[in-house]
């Protein structure tokens, strides 16, 4: 099978992250022919907006893409491009498994979540502005569509991947019309799949449980900031954002993408660790139905953190991002055919 697949580098340690993950999927023998997004800062030294250079196009066309950290302004400048990715392209499910990667130090082990956040709305619409001087206001907006369709992304992929509970993440008790909405679209669809225990927790308390008994605990389904936090908070369970993979779905397009920043601390020294990255690319690969190769760079990834000798910096070792990418590489078993 040959592919074709949009590449956004993106910044910092993003180059060194994405020339790992081409090599290994190459290695693995998965025909991929990257079509790759030139620099941003080349790009906006033309006055050019990213997002709209050709980005989007691209996406459209191959309906996948692999993507690094993007740098964004805290306070001002434009709008960040992940959202904005997000937005244009109605990647409305953002789905980050978390689990352990053997050796690396967690507050939790055998952890096997998998968190489903909307992506589309809520506080992350933009609708900002200032009422008075020294007054702002932010909508929060939530609507039975995006609600719907979450939930019915959540339970079919339940259905299919054989999890067995769902929890909505909520804050009805307050917020009773936004997220009170929400949970009543969710308990619609939820009634259409009986074989899936289906719950409900408030998120305050959801954040603690979480910490205190991860283990009870197989799919969160969640509004798009509790997502957010959350998604983060289940990946410092298991050894932080280093370690754990993201997707953005849409109904044709899908976006797998790291969900570390761009660490400009260590950018080009060459000690970035790849795992984030690579992950999100397995799971891109069980999405292009490559699910062989995806299995045995998972096989070979867990191996080398088994092993413990070629692990970067963050992660406890000492091995730069190539020597880390040759141990992958060198762990794949043969491809069966
Ligand atoms: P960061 O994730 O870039 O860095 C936090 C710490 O983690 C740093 O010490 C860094 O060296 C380390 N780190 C992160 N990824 C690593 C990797 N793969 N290997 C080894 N060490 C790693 O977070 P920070 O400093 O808050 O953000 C820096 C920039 O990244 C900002 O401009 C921010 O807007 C952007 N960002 C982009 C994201 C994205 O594109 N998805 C997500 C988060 C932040």
């Amino acid at each position: 099978m040959k592919h074709k697949i949009t590449l956004i580098p993106g910044d910092g340690i993003g180059p060194e992250v994405s020339r790992s993950v081409q090599q290994i999927i190459a290695a693995a023998g998965v025909d991929v022919t990257w079509e790759e997004m030139p620099a941003r800062a080349e790009v906006e030294r033309t006055g050019t907006d990213y997002l709209h250079s050709g980005m989007i196009e691209s996406i459209r066309r191959n309906k996948v893409a692999l993507k690094g950290p993007l740098e964004t302004g805290v306070i001002g400048g434009t709008r960040s491009i992940n959202v904005g990715l997000r937005q244009e392209l109605d990647l409305y499910s953002n789905l980050r498994p978390v689990r352990n990667l053997p050796g690396v130090k967690s507050l939790s082990s055998n952890v096997d979540i998998v968190l489903v956040r909307e992506n589309t709305e809520d506080l992350y619409a933009g609708i900002e502005h200032t009422v008075i001087p020294g007054v702002v206001e932010s909508l929060k907006i939530i609507t039975e569509r995006a609600s719907t369709r979450i939930a019915e992304f959540a339970f079919q992929y339940a259905r299919e991947r054989k999890r067995k509970k769902i929890h909505a993440i909520h804050k009805a008790n307050i917020m009773k019309l936004s997220d009170g909405l929400f949970l009543s679209s969710v308990r619609k669809v939820a009634s259409k799949f009986p074989e899936i225990e289906y719950r409900e927790l408030i998120v305050d308390n959801a954040c603690m449980q979480v910490v205190m008994n991860p283990h009870q605990f197989d799919m969160l389904l969640l509004t798009n900031l509790y997502g957010d936090i959350m998604s983060d908070l289940a990946a410092g369970l298991v050894g932080g954002l280093g370690v754990v993979p993201s997707g953005n779905l849409g109904d044709e397009i899908a976006l797998f993408e790291a969900v570390h920043g761009t660490a400009p601390d260590i950018a080009g020294k060459g000690i970035a660790n790849p795992t984030a990255l690579l992950l999100s690319a397995i799971m891109m690969l069980e999405h292009i139905h490559e699910m062989e190769a995806a299995k045995r760079i998972d096989a070979a990834l867990r191996k080398v953190y088994s092993e413990g000798k070629s692990l970067t910096k963050d992660v406890g070792g000492s091995a730069t991002t190539a020597q880390f990418t040759l141990a992958v590489i060198n762990s794949l078993e043969k491809r069966q055919n």
